[in-house]
Order: C-alpha cells, then sequence, then structure tokens
C-alpha cells in the first residue's frame, strides 16, 4: 500500500468570490483574494492510499464513510489520474493511476461552521492525491474542480485566484501574491458567533445571485480594480487601503445575498453589532486600525496588526462577554491575555454590552500552504486501508 498524509489551511477572501461562469468546471464571474491562515489553528488533514487490493474508491470524512459519486469528486480523481497517467505513461509497470483511492479525512474545527471547511478539505485531497501519484506542475486549477475557493488554499500567504477567460478553464487558477512571513505584523482573529451549519450553502447562493442579482452584474465591473489596488497595498503594506478594501468588499458581497431573490441573509444582529465595534473604534482612533470581513455565515474575520492585538481582545471581551458574570471568553490559537479595556475607550465606543453573543475567538495570523507529514505515525489509516479511528 502507498499512502500519503497532508495538512492544508484554511483561507478568507477580502475580495470575495461569488458566482460562477461555469458549474461543471467551477469557473469565476471575478478573481478574488485571500489569505491563507495559521495551519495550528486551523487545517484539514488527509491521508490517501492506493494498493491493487483496494476494489473501490472510498471516502471516510469525520469518521463518517461519504459517497465519493459526486460530480466534484470524480472530476477530482479523473482529472489527477488523467495528469498521472500523462506523467508516468502506459508503459508504467505499477499502473498506480488505475488503483483505487481510500481517503481519510479530518478537520480540527467545525465543519461547514462558514469557517471555508471544503477549502481546505478540497486543497488537502488534491495536494495529497498529487503527492501519491507523483504529479507535479500547478495542481490549483484541480482543487478549484472540488470548490472553488479551495484553489487559494494550495499556497500560504496572500493569494490571488485568477479568473481566466477561457473556456476550458486552463487559465483560472490561484498564484501567491506574498509569501508568509511578508506581513509578519498582520493578526486574525475569527470571532465565532455560531458553529451551526450554514442555511443557505454558498454554491446555491452564488448560483442564485447569478440568476437575479442586477447588483452582481454591477460589481464584476468594480472587482478589477479592486484587486490590482489590494494587492498593490499589501506589497507594500498599506494597513488602511488594505482594510478599506476588505470592508467595502464584504459589505458589497452581503448586499448581493440581499439582492438575490428569494433574498439570502448570512449576517446576524451579533454580525452587524461587531461591523459596529470596528468602525466605532477605527473612529474613535482616528485611523483604520480593524477590518472586519464575513463569508457565507455570521461569524466575523478580523485583520489587525499585532500591536492593537490586546486592546482590541479586551474590547471585544468587553462588548461581547462570555456572559453576564464577566467571565473571559475563550479564545483559541496563539496564547493573549484579555486584560481589562480602559475606561476612555469603552466610554468613545459608546455600544450596548452583548453578554453570551460570541461562542469563542481563534487567534491566528497568515500561514503557509500544505505540508506533507511524512511520519507514518501520522497516517489516518490502518495498514489495510481503513480510518484507525474506526478500527479498534
Ligand atoms: C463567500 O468555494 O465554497 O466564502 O465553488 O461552490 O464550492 P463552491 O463555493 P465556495 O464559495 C466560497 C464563497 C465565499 C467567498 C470566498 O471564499 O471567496
Amino acid at each position: 500500500m502507498k499512502t500519503v498524509t497532508c495538512t492544508a489551511p484554511v483561507n478568507i477572501a477580502v475580495i470575495k468570490y461569488w458566482g460562477k461562469r461555469d458549474e461543471n468546471l467551477i469557473l469565476p464571474v471575478n478573481s478574488s483574494l485571500s489569505a491563507t491562515l495559521g495551519q495550528n489553528e486551523l487545517r484539514a488533514k488527509t491521508t490517501v492510499a492506493v494498493d491493487p487490493s483496494f476494489t473501490e474508491d472510498k471516502m471516510w470524512l469525520n469518521d463518517k464513510e461519504q459517497s465519493v459519486n459526486t460530480q466534484r469528486i470524480q472530476n477530482v480523481f479523473r482529472e489527477i489520474r488523467r495528469r498521472a497517467r500523462k506523467r508516468k505513461g502506459d508503459g508504467d509497470k505499477s499502473k498506480i493511476f488505475s488503483q483505487k483511492i481510500h481517503i481519510c479525512s479530518e478537520n480540527n474545527f467545525p465543519t461547514a461552521a462558514g469557517l471555508a471547511s471544503s477549502a481546505a478539505g478540497y486543497a488537502c485531497l488534491v495536494y495529497s492525491l498529487a503527492k501519491l501519484f507523483d504529479v507535479d506542475g500547478e495542481i490549483s486549477d484541480i482543487a478549484r474542480q472540488g470548490s472553488g475557493s479551495a484553489c487559494r488554499s494550495i499556497y500560504g500567504g496572500f493569494v490571488e485566484w485568477q479568473m481566466g477567460t477561457k473556456a476550458d478553464g486552463s487559465d483560472s487558477f490561484a498564484k501567491q501574491i506574498t509569501p508568509a512571513q511578508h506581513w509578519p505584523e498582520m493578526c486574525i482573529l475569527i470571532l465565532v458567533v455560531s458553529d451551526q451549519k450554514k442555511h443557505t450553502g454558498s454554491t446555491e447562493g452564488m448560483q442564485t445571485s447569478v440568476q437575479n442579482s442586477r447588483l452582481l452584474e454591477k460589481r464584476i465591473e468594480v472587482v478589477p480594480e479592486r484587486m490590482t489596488n489590494i494587492t498593490k497595498a499589501i506589497k507594500e503594506k498599506d494597513f488602511h487601503t488594505f482594510a478599506e478594501i476588505t470592508m467595502k468588499d464584504s459589505n458589497q458581497f452581503h448586499a448581493i445575498c440581499l439582492d438575490t431573490y428569494p433574498p439570502i441573509s448570512y449576517m446576524t444582529d451579533v454580525s452587524r453589532q461587531i461591523v459596529r465595534f470596528v468602525h466605532s473604534f477605527n473612529n474613535h482612533s482616528g485611523e483604520t486600525k480593524v477590518a472586519y470581513t464575513f463569508d457565507a455565515g455570521p461569524n466575523a474575520c478580523l485583520y489587525l496588526l499585532e500591536k492593537d492585538l490586546g486592546r482590541v481582545i479586551s474590547l471585544v471581551n468587553h462588548f461581547f462577554p462570555a456572559q453576564d458574570n464577566g467571565l473571559n471568553l475563550k479564545v483559541q490559537g496563539l496564547p493573549v491575555s484579555i486584560d481589562k479595556p480602559s475606561q476612555k475607550d469603552i466610554d468613545a465606543l459608546s455600544l450596548p454590552v452583548l453578554p453570551n453573543s460570541i461562542k469563542y475567538l481563534i487567534n491566528t495570523k497568515v500561514g503557509e500552504g500544505p505540508q506533507i507529514l511524512s511520519d507514518p505515525s501520522e497516517s489516518l489509516l490502518t495498514d489495510n486501508g481503513h480510518p484507525k479511528t474506526l478500527s479498534s
């Protein structure tokens, strides 16, 4: 049995992907841009294996067997096997590309909570299969066919997904803009408002938006300029411009959701209160120190610089406390102490206190792309190709 185990990161878009021009190949109507997050906090882990004795392709996700007979998984398998065959040639004795595949995958965070679990999952699957079959070169276009945003999780740092124009999708892939170490002061704070499954999935939501949102037609004209300006801001570490474009793009995406008929609303009252919090904080500070962005769910993702992290966390903890009794919010990920905020900051923000509205915080940074785990003990499959967790 030949196996490979890898991990892959989550990414959070600052210029959102919303809408496809080709549903089967997953080709977008606009380019998008994201930061890849640190994998200690959020990652998918996948083991893939091939063996001549396997009789069918099989997959387990978070301990449950899943069907591989979906169009997206079949497209990924077909493309990776095609490239493996092309690379090895039909003369390859092992005919590894015609053996059946077993896959076992798990996330270290709630699946489908609007935390881009499908992006990390498909990026991890494609990266692992590429290593298993010795496929090299560009593979983000294969990840794209699993889930659009997954192509951006193939790289670390800030990553752009170029929409491309060709009908076969060969020019629609991800590209790293700056490596993970480029802007070390950049911090990312995820405010988990809900870890429940979202009511309208992104795939379905964006389909309806493309069908009937007139605002989406307008957005497509705006994105190229935003892509140019935010790329420049990231390269030059211009936080103010980066933050302003990020917030405007999130707002525009959610405006399109409301302009979709019937309307889609991912943000909740708590999400909107976080938006107010950020603008009040920036106003009071006299400069843009924090940016928010929301994906297809109520959770907020804040981008901010290290020097402001302690102050922002203590204010989040004050205005969105865990409980009435003043218990501190739970923080997962990179350690940070929660201090008492200054009375001056509290008075200046003049916001209501909303206990119990944020479940926990995830404190992370911009991180690296997928990694191979070469220690065999990391494998999620036993020697006969079944999930370790189900084989005791
Ligand atoms: C709001 O990549 O999940 O997170 O391609 O249909 O699988 P499919 O959609 P998906 O959509 C992500 C939408 C988003 C914005 C973004 O990540 O750019």
